[in-house]
């Protein structure tokens, strides 16, 4: 595997290997790598004879009070974990690199109505910040695929429809939540949690199960079952930003006939801030 920072050097790689018809698929991430990255990596070399892994802490999608500054850099771990994976490329650009004028002056991607919803309404930039930056990696990688977590729910919903509003030709592949060992997903912001907090956060995820059975058994009071979920968290100590059922497709608030919904919520444990979702079928 290579690392490479710059455009140029990557783009000498991605040239060689388009011109034999070789197919990329890019696997774009904030490093600190876990197990549920390494999924979408596997998925990636599953599907694409070349994978690159990009690892940028992105600038623009941290609100100024959020953890931008501590955000956690693991660069060596990540390296020996994604040799080990047998990806091609490790793509770690610098900020200059992927802001050559600047984060406040740059260009940007905005994907309307899905940014501002859910995580939108708690982190208004935040998704502004994401497709700016997945745009850059795509017009930097010019990936065949691209692999994104369904544990980013929402974000994966933006990304498909940035590529298909702006017709990229690029096809986004989502692979599923990885969990831990007692349901809880697998992230990187899961390291903050002392072990107090550590020992109440899967409860969220039982949470969500809690939600989609009910809906499953046929109850269609969802800001009822909203409602007794958040109020539980709350007990518990985690504290709900929401809990939300929507439509799949569109994260749009179900109508009658609907049948395939996911619950998307997010906590707050003290100084740490959780999402996660579960997908709900009616039959
Ligand atoms: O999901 C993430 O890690 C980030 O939002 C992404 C997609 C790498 C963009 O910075």
């Amino acid at each position: 595997m290579e690392t490479i920072t710059t455009i140029a050097e990557l783009r000498a790689h991605t040239k060689a290997w388009r011109m034999r018809d070789e197919a990329i698929a890019l696997v774009p991430t904030m490093g600190n790598l876990h197990d549920g990255h390494l999924k979408l990596v596997q998925h990636a070399k599953a599907i694409a004879p070349r994978v690159v892994v990009s690892i940028f802490v992105n600038p623009m999608q941290f609100a100024p009070n959020e953890d931008y500054e501590s955000y956690p850099l693991t660069m060596g771990l990540d390296t020996e974990a994604l040799m080990e994976a047998d990806a091609d490329v490790l793509f770690a650009p610098g900020i200059s690199e992927v802001y050559p004028g600047g984060v406040k002056h740059t260009a940007s991607v905005v994907v309307p109505g899905l940014n501002s919803m859910l995580e939108g309404e708690h982190r208004p930039s935040h998704f502004n910040g994401v497709t700016t930056v997945v745009a850059k990696l795509f017009n930097m990688v010019q990936p065949d695929i691209a692999v994104f977590g369904e544990k980013d729910y929402q974000q994966l919903l933006i990304v498909e429809r940035m590529a298909r509003d702006l017709n990229l030709p690029v096809r986004i592949e989502a692979v599923e939540t990885v969990r831990e060992e007692d349901g809880l997903a697998m992230s990187s912001r899961n390291n903050y949690l002392q072990v107090a907090e550590r020992a109440i956060a899967p409860q969220l995820y039982q949470a969500l199960l809690d939600v989609k059975a009910l809906v499953e058994a046929g109850e269609t009071d969802f800001q009822g079952v909203e409602h007794v979920a958040a109020q539980q968290l709350t007990e518990i100590g985690l504290a709900p930003d929401y809990v939300s059922i929507r439509r799949q497709s569109d994260l749009a608030p179900p109508t009658a006939g609907d049948t395939r919904l996911v619950v998307l919520a997010a906590v707050r444990i003290e100084a740490t801030r959780l999402i996660d979702n579960v997908k709900i079928s009616i039959t």
